[in-house]
């Protein structure tokens, strides 16, 4: 069941999602005593992790509480600037009470083979509550590209990756990995995405889905989508 939410702009984007998975969170570790989430990369969430952050925002959500996982991550290290762990630590772990064993960062500085290993074993077998997602225009998620390996019956819940462009090399969730959350939560802005999504939004639709956005959909749960006007201005009746 695909939800989708459409709002004037990215930061009210921001805004809305932060709200969304902060509600999540808190109703998962209500039911469960703990929560599972995993981060999108990219620039798109960083403001949600910023909004998540104000406590007005996000201050319900006991982080002591939810063990935080990447949905991909570039094979940099730590530090670096196109590292997505550097990403979410900046705008999220430095400012909210999180015990840094709860932070599960995929080791960028390892190598995708051995980061990859080290990955599912941290991972475990138990699903994932809550997936964030952006989009990218060629409706890749995660490092989940169009025709790439890592997208057809991957080996283990996180595969080594190809990125076609720089950094190339990347470890992602696997798509049956994703699809096993219970909510799927996509973030996704900018008119340079609009052509794309109503092209995802079309195969959802029609049910023949072959782009990666367009079949990381919860299977037993929720898939919300936020998007901005810029990027929902091509949805028309596919939405
Ligand atoms: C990454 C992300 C990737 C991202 C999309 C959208 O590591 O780059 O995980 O899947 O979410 O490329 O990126 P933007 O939000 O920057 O458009």
């Amino acid at each position: 069941m695909d939800r989708l939410t459409v709002l004037p702009s990215p930061t009210d984007v921001a805004l809305a999602s932060a709200r969304a998975v902060a509600g999540a969170l808190s109703a998962v570790v209500a039911e469960k005593g703990r929560c599972r989430l995993a981060l999108a990369g990219g620039s798109t969430p960083r403001a949600t992790y910023e909004q998540l952050a104000v406590p007005d925002v996000g201050g319900s959500v006991d982080w002591t509480s939810v063990d935080v996982f990447f949905g991909d991550e570039r094979m940099v290290p730590p530090e670096d600037v196109a590292s997505n762990y550097r990403m979410a630590r900046e705008a999220l772990f430095e400012r909210v009470q999180i015990p840094p064993g709860n932070v599960h960062r995929i080791s960028g500085e390892l190598g995708a083979e051995e980061a990859a290993r080290r990955y599912v074993a941290e991972l475990g077998a138990e699903p994932l509550d809550l997936v964030l997602l952006g989009m990218g225009d060629d409706g890749h998620v995660a490092s989940l590209f169009p025709g790439s390996r890592a997208l057809e019956a991957p080996h283990a819940p996180a595969v080594p990756s190809e990125a076609p462009v720089p950094p190339h090399s990347r470890v992602t969730l696997s798509l049956p990995v994703i699809k096993s959350a219970s909510v799927v939560l996509l973030i996704v802005t900018g008119p340079g995405k609009a052509a794309r999504l109503r092209e995802v939004f079309g195969e959802r639709r029609s049910g023949k889905v072959a782009l990666p956005a367009a079949r990381v959909g919860s299977v037993t749960g929720e898939t919300d989508w936020f998007v901005d006007a810029a990027a929902a201005a091509l949805l028309g009746e596919v939405a």
